[in-house]
Formats: C-alpha cells, sequence, structure tokens
C-alpha cells in the first residue's frame, strides 16, 4: 500500500459487503470485461500506445480492472478503494498482468489523500452508486484534478421515471446493503454543473446480469433471495421492460442501464 486513510466511517458497510467477497469480485466476469469497460477505453484512447495523462486515479477499483485499463495511457496509477482485500486481489492481479506503473492506496473515495490540483485523470466504474456521500467524492475529484483534467466515471443509473428509480434502488438496497443510490442521470448533470465540470463524451451502454450469481456475488439469504425473485418476475410491465427482465430457465436476465462519461474540470 502506498497510502493508508481508511477513514472507514464512509466505506464499513462497503467493506463489510466486499472484504469477505474480494476473491469473486476478482473473477466476476461482468468487472473484468463489459460494455462499460469498453466505453472507458475508448474514452481514454486505450491502445493507442500513448501516455495520455501523468497521473491517474481510480476511485473503488475494487479488483482493479479500471485501473488496469488506463495504466497504459498513464505514466501513474493509483488503484484506490476503501476496501483493504480489494486492494489485495488489485496488486496481485496487476503483478500478474505485468503492469509497473500501479500504486495502491486505501481510501475512501469521500477523502483522497492526494494534492489540489495534482491529478490528470480520475476514474470510477461500478462504483459511485456506493459511495456514501457521492457529492463529497465529487468535491474530492474536483479538489485533486487540474485545471482541464478530466472525470470519468461508469456507473449503473436509474431510469428518469420516478417509481421506476425507487423499485431499482430498493432492489439493489435489499441485494446489498451497502448500496446507496442509483441516480438519475439528470440529477448527476446537475451536481456536475455545480461544481464547474463540462460533459465532453457520453456513453449509454447497459450491464448484462443473471440474477443467481448477482444475489450469490454478495451472499443474499436464501429466503431474500426467493422474495427478489418474485418481485422481479411480478413487477409492473413498465419495470420489466426498463431493466429487460426475462426468465431463462431457473434464472432470469436483466440489465441496468448505465451511464458513461468523461467530464472536464473547468
Ligand atoms: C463493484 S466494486 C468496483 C469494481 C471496479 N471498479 C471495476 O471496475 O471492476 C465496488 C467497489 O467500491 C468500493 N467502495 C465502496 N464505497 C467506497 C467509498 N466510499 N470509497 C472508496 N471505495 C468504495 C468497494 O470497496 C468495492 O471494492
Amino acid at each position: 500500500m502506498t497510502q493508508d486513510n481508511r477513514n472507514t466511517g464512509q466505506g464499513l458497510a462497503a467493506q463489510q459487503v466486499f472484504g469477505p467477497q474480494a476473491a469473486v469480485y476478482a473473477t466476476s466476469k461482468v468487472h473484468i470485461r463489459d460494455d462499460s469497460l469498453e466505453s472507458v477505453e475508448r474514452m481514454v484512447g486505450a491502445g493507442s500506445g500513448a501516455n495520455r495523462y501523468g497521473w491517474t486515479v481510480d476511485l473503488g477499483t475494487g479488483a482493479g480492472f479500471t485501473a488496469f485499463a488506463v495504466a497504459g495511457v498513464s505514466e501513474h496509477v493509483v488503484a484506490s478503494d476503501v476496501t483493504e482485500p480489494m486492494l489485495r486481489q488489485a496488486q496481485r492481479l496487476g503483478h500478474e498482468r505485468g503492469i509497473a506503473n500501479l500504486g495502491l492506496s486505501q481510501n475512501a473515495a469521500e477523502a483522497l489523500p492526494f494534492a489540489d490540483g495534482s491529478i490528470d485523470l480520475v476514474t470510477s466504474r461500478v462504483s459511485a452508486h456506493h459511495f456514501r456521500d457521492f457529492e463529497k467524492a465529487l468535491d474530492e475529484a474536483k479538489r485533486v484534478l487540474k485545471k482541464g483534467g478530466s472525470l470519468l466515471m461508469a456507473d449503473s443509473i436509474a431510469p428518469e421515471d420516478d417509481a421506476i428509480c425507487d423499485w431499482m434502488n430498493e432492489i439493489e438496497l435489499r441485494r446489498d446493503f451497502s448500496h446507496i443510490e442509483n441516480r438519475q442521470i439528470s440529477k448527476i448533470q446537475r451536481l456536475l454543473a455545480d461544481r464547474g465540470f463540462t460533459v465532453i463524451e457520453n456513453d449509454y451502454p447497459r450491464i448484462y446480469l443473471r440474477f443467481n450469481e448477482w444475489t450469490a456475488r454478495t451472499k443474499v439469504s436464501a429466503e431474500e433471495t426467493e422474495a427478489l425473485r418474485k418481485d422481479f418476475l411480478e413487477a409492473p410491465a413498465a419495470t420489466r421492460e426498463a431493466f429487460q427482465v426475462a426468465p431463462v430457465h431457473n434464472d432470469i436476465a436483466f440489465s441496468w442501464p448505465c451511464w458513461v462519461f468523461r467530464a472536464e474540470k473547468g
């Protein structure tokens, strides 16, 4: 670890959920590679062979897949997460992949151990909906970024319909007690604009999931799993349509909408 700034007050529930499951996340297909990671790679010009960024910080890095994706276009990448066992997975996998410019930092996204105006790129993928204080995390990203630096976030978002948004967040919370909020894009746009960020590019991939694996990953009890299964299958038609809910054999296929954006600090 290059830093030790745990700030467990902001990440305690996340540490309880993600700590024991760190090895499972390290082998999770949807985290290793999906359309949202491809959007991130496209937006940073991965594969171009050029070092476009000096210092990059990946927030809520988990097992490190987004940090690895931006390592090739950065001089230095700091994979940061509040959960120490996750960082150990990132360290192990980064070593296996021969990534030489990877540093690790245990910290909450809401309390970044970096100087003002010192970072070129801040990334975060499928983690912001776990941040206890998303607005504080945005404040921190703004503080540490250089002027003109980029904030690149990829995360599940909620539909603009309030009833469907509430359904999604209630379901997520029952599956993972560290869940905080899948936000509507309009809300995130307001929060970015309030902080002087300008959104430069967008992508709208979907996160395709299977119910059985999704509930197993957070160790949902058998009883709650069956209650959730029923709620997916019996949700109002508009909700099932919004999340592409489809029974398959003894499982359910569904997808969460996702927003990937790159915003520049003014
Ligand atoms: C689904 S995993 C992230 C996956 C990863 N970003 C990737 O691309 O594969 C969510 C991560 O967010 C972390 N997390 C939750 N709350 C956090 C916070 N407030 N600050 C930093 N990390 C947090 C968890 O510990 C967990 O490792």
